[in-house]
């Protein structure tokens, strides 16, 4: 018998406290061999001892786990949301998980906003740079106070991290098929390099060389504010989305619109061979925290995102099929039609599961 596969599990703060347990106990009941660790990084650790993340943390979960479960970080009571960043944005950037994988699927065309867009309009995926461009907080304030006052935010674009985000979002549509069965086929690249040429230029450079290789795939290219209102006009267009990291940040929330919003969104951070890191999109919502009305699909799509990366195709697929069901049957919370609580929706997918 094959040993355990090994899951570092981090809820965070706010609903991923509540959505994470129901992913975990959706992973029991589909009885994937599987061995969870649990973790208390988020706020009230840090609010309780100031820790954000424990000496060879990053070490330990590389050395230690095969992959990480991880819900959402950023809390009120720390304004300065340091925790969020040391955790969250170190893993992706210590642990250099440099593909950020947001599949964008609509389950029933009553989840999403547009008009006559059935489930087989909505199926794409967008590849986000994970490391790099804007979020590595480079830059500094000078004159701080004054009516003087200068603040730069570097955006950096490195030619190997340019270069191994495009080949994954190649390679990706290379081995990817679409939910119907037909081979995915075209990658667009989405920028602004009309405004921010050096950044844009390189990625357009890199985009045509690493293409080159593909010659079976269609290339495409969008500015990202086109791509904005083409998401809302047509989806149908998508297929492989490539682009950096903060318009990955935007166009994926754009994106889980289309699904039935944010509680519908999974995602995973990826290095291949690496241990890495899957956590649903949206972050730790407070208003809505403690209230058991928080959508728990996003992470329990997300924990099946996490056994297909592990190989554990059969158990990931038995999840996704009980989540449909649910949607279809609106066994939901509120926010996608139905009128379970967090916790009730997990149970009845749970149910499901370990009945298939
Ligand atoms: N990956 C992360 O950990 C992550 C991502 C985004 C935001 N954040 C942090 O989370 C905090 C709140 O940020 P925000 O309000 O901009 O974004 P958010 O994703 O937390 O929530 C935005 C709104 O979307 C809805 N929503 C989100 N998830 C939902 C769910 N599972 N079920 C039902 N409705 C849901 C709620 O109405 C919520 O108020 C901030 O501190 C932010 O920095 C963290």
């Amino acid at each position: 018998m094959s040993p355990k596969k090994q899951i570092a599990v981090i809820p965070g703060d706010g609903i991923g406290k509540e959505v994470i347990p129901q992913a975990v106990r959706v992973l029991e009941a589909v009885r994937a061999d599987l061995a969870f660790t649990h973790f208390d990084w988020g706020a009230d650790r840090y609010l309780a001892d100031k820790t954000t993340v424990p000496p060879d943390g990053f070490a330990m979960l590389a050395r230690d786990f095969d992959a990480i479960l991880v819900g959402a970080f950023g809390d009120p009571r720390v304004p300065s949301n340091i925790h969020a960043k040391e955790i969250l944005l170190g893993m992706r950037f210590k642990m250099d998980l440099y593909a950020n994988v947001r599949p964008v699927r609509l389950m029933d065309a009553s989840l999403c906003p547009l008009k006559g867009v059935e489930p087989k309009d909505v199926d794409f995926v967008v590849i986000r740079e994970n490391t790099e461009g804007v979020y590595g907080d480079l830059g500094g304030v000078f004159k701080q106070g004054t009516p003087d006052e200068i603040a730069i935010q570097e955006d950096i674009n490195t030619r190997k991290g340019v270069e191994r985000i495009l080949r994954y979002a190649f390679e990706y549509c290379a081995v990817h098929k679409k939910l119907d069965g037909s081979p995915r086929r075209r990658v667009l690249l989405c920028d602004k390099s009309n405004a921010m040429t050096h950044a844009g230029g390189l990625w357009q450079r890199v985009f045509k060389e690493v293409g080159g290789e593909y010659q079976q795939l269609e290339k495409q290219h969008m500015y990202v504010d086109a791509l904005g209102m083409q998401m809302i006009c047509d989806p149908r267009v998508f297929d492989v989305i490539v682009t950096n990291n903060m318009f990955g940040d935007i166009i994926t929330d754009l994106a889980a619109g289309l699904q039935g919003g944010l509680g519908m969104a999974a995602s995973g951070n990826l290095h291949p061979g690496k241990t890495s890191m899957f956590e649903p999109v949206h972050g730790s919502a407070p208003p809505i925290s403690g209230k058991n009305i928080a959508n728990p699909f996003g992470a329990i799509l997300t924990a099946a995102m996490m056994l297909v990366h592990l190989g554990m195709i059969a158990s990931a697929e038995k999840i996704e099929t009980a989540v449909l069901e649910a949607v279809c049957q609106k066994k939901t919370t509120a926010d996608v039609g139905g009128s379970l609580g967090t916790r009730e929706a997990g149970e009845w997918v749970a149910n499901l599961v370990s009945r298939g």
